[in-house]
């Protein structure tokens, strides 16, 4: 026995104490560096061979070599052994009881009048629309100045006003969006305006003080009547299908000629909407050639829609926050 055999013999037994005692796999990365690695206690050992005896190497070789495997063996198995370990202890902490019973969250839905108006405007959006807003409050310019009633026009009778202190006002329509929507851009323009508005009227089944209204505005060169009625009843057609609908010659300051369309609902001729051509003094009013340009405009009454689509008798319900009434859309 010469003296590298004690070494490596003292070597092996170390070794297989060390790696049964370990306990992570950081660790045993430690003894593999410290067995193996290039300044590791093998390559110490081994660094002796050199002084033997010619006829000892082989043997020495061989043995050094069993010890290494058996050595690298050991590792091998601890490493395993570690690493399901490891995924056993995060599959305990991780288990998911699938049992558990889960918490009831109420679920919301969009109201029936914000359904209405996001169908409405996916329509005009596949007809090439772009969606616009503007503010509730309004001054008295835009609510009716620029739209061709100037002060004391009898016009200004139809819309029962809500005026604030400071000469501001609550807007009694959607068409103000129109005139502020023209003076940020150019024609050609093809918008359509979702806004709440505002009229000291009564309430009863079919009025609100406060409603909802959807503005269409399209100016561009060569637009014609013929272009609005075919909007509006592609329009109607894709909102409510087949009920039949009537144009009806009307009056409104903004628009020559006037018309208001009316559905065919429950026996009767309901009125869903105001339109016409814009009139030139609106073009004017915003800085647009009449003689170049034309326009078209309506306004949908956002409830009437409800009304027809819900069969709904009575508006005051879609304010209420029933929700035993909202829950049936
Ligand atoms: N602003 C009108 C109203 O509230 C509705 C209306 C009628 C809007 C004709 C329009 C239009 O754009 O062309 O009664």
């Amino acid at each position: 026995m010469t003296q590298i055999d004690t070494q490596l013999q003292d070597l092996r037994q170390n070794a297989q104490d060390e790696i049964a005692s370990c306990e992570t796999l950081d660790q045993l990365e430690q003894l593999r560096i410290n067995y193996f690695g290039k300044k590791g206690q093998l390559s110490k050992v081994l660094g002796a061979m050199g002084k033997l005896d010619p006829s000892e190497r082989p043997r020495i070789g061989a043995m050094a070599n069993e010890v290494k495997q058996a050595i690298q063996t050991d590792l091998d198995d601890k490493r395993t052994a570690l690493q399901a370990a490891q995924l056993e202890a995060q599959l305990q902490s991780e288990t998911l009881d699938v049992t558990m019973p889960g918490i009831y969250r109420p679920q919301g839905q969009i109201h029936p009048l914000n359904g209405i108006i996001d169908r409405a405007l996916d329509i005009f959006v596949g007809l090439g629309y772009t969606v616009a807003t503007g503010p509730d409050m309004e001054s008295d310019y835009y609510n009716f100045e620029a739209l061709n009633m100037p002060p004391d026009h009898p016009a200004r009778d139809m819309q029962d006003t809500f005026y604030l202190p400071g000469g501001n006002l609550l807007r009694t329509h959607t068409s103000p969006v129109q005139i502020r929507y023209m003076e940020q851009h150019k024609p050609p323009l093809r918008v359509i305006v979702p806004g709440r508005v505002y009229r000291r009227d009564s309430v009863d089944a079919t009025h609100a003080a406060v409603f909802h209204q959807i503005e269409l505005l399209a100016v561009d060169e060569g637009l014609r009547f013929s272009d609005l009625k075919g909007t509006i009843k592609e329009f109607l057609r894709q909102m409510f299908g087949d009920l039949p609908i009537r144009f009806r010659a009307s009056y409104f300051p903004f628009t020559e000629p006037s018309a208001e369309v009316d559905l065919q609902w429950q026996g009767k001729w309901l009125e869903v909407l105001g339109c016409g051509m814009v009139d030139p003094n609106v073009l004017q009013a915003v800085g647009y050639d009449p003689e170049q340009y034309t326009g078209f405009a309506a306004g949908f009454g956002v409830e009437r829609f409800a009304m027809v689509l819900h069969q709904l008798d009575d508006i005051r319900r879609v304010y209420a926050s029933d929700l035993r009434f909202l829950r049936q859309f």
